[in-house]
C-alpha cells in the first residue's frame, strides 16, 4: 500500500524515479509526488498531484524537475483525504527535509499535539507529516543524521518504511524500516530504495531486503545500516538483472483481461511445479513425514480473495484429507485469544506476500511456536522470507487490483495439498494423486473455451447485467466460497453491492429480498445430493418471482431449465466444479463494469498490495 522510490546517479534520475513509481502504482494510486535538490539554488524542489501518475506526469510538464537525486511516492490515502497537501514528500517546518512514508504512524496525535505546542507549522493532516517534524528537532540536538534518525525512530509507534532526503546532505538519502517493507539496491554509480524491488532500475547490480528495524544511509554504491539500537547491521545482496518492463498489458485492453487469460498456462505452471517437488515436498512445507501423518486440522488464514481460497480449502481438506479444517480473516484472527491448536498445520495465503493483517498472523504464529506454510506468490516478499514453509504460486506478476490468476493458482495448490495429506494418512494411493493432478489440468484447458463459448452473449447482454444495482449470489459447500470470491469481484470492480448466501440460508430471512430487480446468481455443484439442495434452492427463488442466472454443469437440465438464463460447464472432478467456471466468472464480471465505465484495473478507494492494518 503506497510505494516509495529513491534513487540516486551520476545524472538525473527524476525519470528513473517516475517510472519506478509506475511499475508500483497499482499499490496505491490516489495522489503522487517526486522532491529533488534545485542544483542552482540547492533548495528542495517538488511536485504534486492528485490522481494517478498521468496527472503527476503533466505537472511535471508544467514544472520539470532534473537532478541526480530524488524521491518519489504514490499514496493510498489513510489519513487525511486526496489532497495535494495530504500528498507526499512531507516536510519540516523549513523545508530542510523530505519525507516519504509507507505505513502508518499510530501516536501522530500525540507527536502532532506536542510539536505543535512548541511551534512546528503542520501543512497536512496526515500522520506522516509529524515525522519530519521529529527528526527536524532531532536533527538540531543529535551529533549526526544516523544519531537523529535513531532518536527519531525511537519516538515513533506503528508501521513505517520512510525514505528521507536532506536539503544539506550531498548525494545521500536516508531510510527507516520497522515492519512495512523497503529494499535497497546499489549500482556502479546508482543507488536506490524502494519498496518494492519491482521499481529498481536498469542500473542496479545487487539488492538487499533491508532487514526490520533498522535505519541506514545510501550513496552512490554505498549503503550503511543500523539496527534500532544503534548496533551495526549487515546486509545480504543479492545480484540483480533487471528484467525489463514486467509490466506488459499485451494486446488486452486491461490488466485483468490479460490475468484472467493467463489462468490456464498458471494453472499447467503450477502443476509442473508441485510435480518437481517430489518427496522434497516435506522440507517445502516445512514439516516432518510423520508431522504430516499425525495431522488432525489445518488452519488458513488471509484476507480478500485469498481467505475464499483459503474456505475453498476448509471442503477439500475436510472432504479429501479428512482433517478438520479452519478458515479465518487475518484481521479478525489476530484479535481473537490464543488458542493453539495441537498437530495442526497453521498456512498463510496471500497473492502479495505483504498484506499487513496477514504479516501480522504468520509472526504472531511464529512467536506462539507454530510453524506456518506460506502459499505465497511474490517469491521476495517478507511472507515468502518469514514463513517456516513455503508452496510458491508461480502466477506471475498480477498487476490488476481485482485478484484472478493468483485465486486459481491458491485454489490448485490447496487441492492438491488435500490429496497430498490425505495420501500421507494412507487415504489414497499416488495414483489418486496423480490423476487429481490431472483434473486440475483438465480444468486448465477448459477455461478459454469456455469464455469462447459464452463471449458474444455475455457482451451483448452486460449493459442489461450491469442495469441492476444490487444482486445475491449462491452457492453451497465449495461453490459458496466461489460464490463470495464473484461477490467481492463485482463489488470491487463494478461496484454493485453483492450478498453471497450459502443457499439453504436463503429461506432463513434474505428470501424476503427476492423481487424481479435483484438477480438470483447461483453456482452449481457437481455433487449430485448437493446439486439437488441447491435446485430446491433455486426453485425457491423463483417461485418468488426471481431472476434466476445459474452457472450449471452439463446435464443438470432442471436447474438450466428453471434458470431465466444459464452458463453450462462440461463435467469435471467433483470438487473442482468452481475451477472450470473461475475464467467466465471473472470475464462476467468484467464486462458488467466495462459496460458501467469503472476503472477496471484501479478502482476507486482501493490499492493492489494492503500493508496497512
Ligand atoms: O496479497 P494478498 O493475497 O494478501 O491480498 C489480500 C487481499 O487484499 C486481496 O485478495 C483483495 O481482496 C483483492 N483485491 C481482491 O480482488
Amino acid at each position: 500500500m503506497c510505494g516509495i522510490v529513491g534513487c540516486i546517479g551520476k545524472k538525473d534520475v527524476v525519470c528513473n524515479v517516475l517510472s519506478g513509481l509506475e511499475t508500483i502504482e497499482y499499490r496505491g494510486y490516489d495522489s503522487a509526488g517526486i522532491v529533488c535538490r534545485d542544483e542552482n539554488t540547492q533548495a528542495l524542489v517538488w511536485v504534486k498531484a492528485c490522481g494517478d501518475l498521468v496527472a503527476l506526469k503533466e505537472a511535471l510538464v508544467e514544472k520539470p524537475l532534473h537532478a541526480p537525486i530524488a524521491l518519489g511516492h504514490t499514496r493510498w490515502a489513510t489519513h487525511g483525504g486526496v489532497t495535494v497537501e495530504n500528498t507526499h514528500p512531507h516536510f519540516d517546518c523549513h523545508h530542510t527535509i523530505a519525507l516519504v512514508h509507507n505505513g502508518i504512524i499510530e501516536n501522530y496525535r500525540a507527536l502532532r499535539a506536542d510539536l505543535e505546542s512548541r511551534g512546528h507549522v503542520f501543512r497536512s493532516q496526515t500522520d506522516t507529516e509529524a515525522v519530519a517534524h521529529v527528526l527536524e528537532e532531532k536533527l538540531k540536538t543529535t551529533a549526526s543524521p544516523k544519531e537523529a534518525l535513531l532518536a527519531t525512530v525511537k519516538e515513533l509507534e506503528g508501521s513505517f518504511a520512510l525514505a528521507i532526503l536532506l536539503r544539506d546532505l550531498d548525494d545521500t538519502l536516508l531510510f527507516v524500516r520497522n515492519r512495512s517493507p523497503l529494499c535497497v539496491g546499489l549500482g556502479e554509480d546508482s543507488a536506490s530504495v524502494v519498496s518494492d524491488m519491482l521499481s529498481l532500475d536498469q542500473s542496479i547490480q545487487q539488492y538487499a531486503i533491508l532487514p526490520d528495524q533498522t535505519i541506514g544511509i545510501v550513496r552512490a554504491n554505498f549503503c550503511e545500516v543500523y539496527n534500532f539500537d544503534g548496533s551495526p547491521c549487515e546486509l545480504v545482496y543479492q545480484p540483480f538483472t533487471w528484467l525489463g518492463q514486467l509490466k506488459n498489458k499485451k494486446n488486452y485492453e486491461h490488466y485483468m483481461l490479460k490475468e484472467i487469460h493467463e489462468q490456464k498456462q498458471v494453472i499447467i505452471d503450477v502443476v509442473k511445479y508441485v510435480r518437481t517437488l517430489g518427496n522434497n515436498w516435506y522440507s517445502a512445507i516445512g514439516l516432518q513425514k510423520e508431522e504430516i501423518q499425525k495431522l488432525e486440522s489445518i488452519f488458513g488464514v488471509a484476507c480478500g480473495t485469498s481467505y475464499h481460497a483459503a474456505c475453498m480449502a476448509h471442503q477439500y481438506m475436510r472432504s479429501i484429507a479428512h482433517i478438520h479444517s479452519y478458515a479465518e480473516r487475518a484481521s479478525e484472527f489476530l484479535y481473537q485469544p490464543e488458542m493453539p491448536l495441537k498437530n495442526c498445520l497453521y498456512y498463510v495465503l496471500s497473492q502479495s506476500g505483504e498484506t499487513a493483517d496477514t504479516l501480522e498472523t504468520l509472526r504472531m504464529l511464529k512467536k506462539s511456536g507454530q510453524k506456518v506454510l506460506g502459499i505465497i506468490n511474490v517469491p521476495t516478499s517478507s511472507m515468502a522470507r518469514e514463513s517456516t514453509g513455503i508452496l510458491h504460486m508461480n502466477a506471475g506478476l498480477e498487476v490488476a487490483v481485482a485478484s484472478t490468476k493468483s485465486f486459481t493458482v491458491q485454489v490448485v495448490l490447496l487441492y492438491w495439498l488435500a490429496y497430498k495429506i490425505a495420501q500421507e494418512k494412507g487415504l489414497v494411493d499416488s495414483f489418486a494423486v496423480e490423476q487429481a493432478e490431472n483434473d486440475l489440468l483438465v480444468c486448465a484447458q477448459l477455461l478459454d473455451g469456455m469464455i469462447d463459448k459464452y463471449q458474444a452473449t455475455i457482451d451483448e447482454r452486460a449493459t442489461y447485467y450491469a442495469s441492476f444495482s444490487k444482486y445475491i449470489f449462491l452457492g453451497r459447500q465449495e461453490s459458496f466460497p466461489f460464490a463470495q470470491e464473484a461477490a467481492l469481484k463485482l463489488k470491487e470492480i463494478a461496484y454493485i453491492f453483492v450478498e453471497a448466501y450459502q443457499a439453504g440460508e436463503l429461506k432463513h430471512g434474505p428470501l424476503a429480498l427476492v423481487d424481479k430487480n435483484m438477480p438470483v446468481v447461483v453456482f452449481s455443484s457437481l455433487d449430485p445430493i448437493i446439486y439437488r439442495k441447491l435446485l430446491s434452492n433455486v426453485q425457491e427463488v423463483k417461485a418468488r418471482g426471481g431472476i434466476v442466472i445459474a452457472f450449471a454443469f452439463e446435464g443438470q437440465n432442471e436447474l438450466i431449465a428453471v434458470a431465466s438464463e444459464s452458463f453450462v460447464f462440461p463435467v469435471v472432478a467433483v470438487h473442482l466444479g468452481p475451477l472450470v467456471m473461475v475464467s467466465l466468472m471473472q470475464y462476467w464480471v468484467y464486462r458488467i463494469a466495462l459496460s458501467l465505465g469503472r476503472s477496471i484495473d484501479k478502482p476507486r478507494n482501493l490499492a493492489k498490495s494492503v500493508t496497512v492494518e
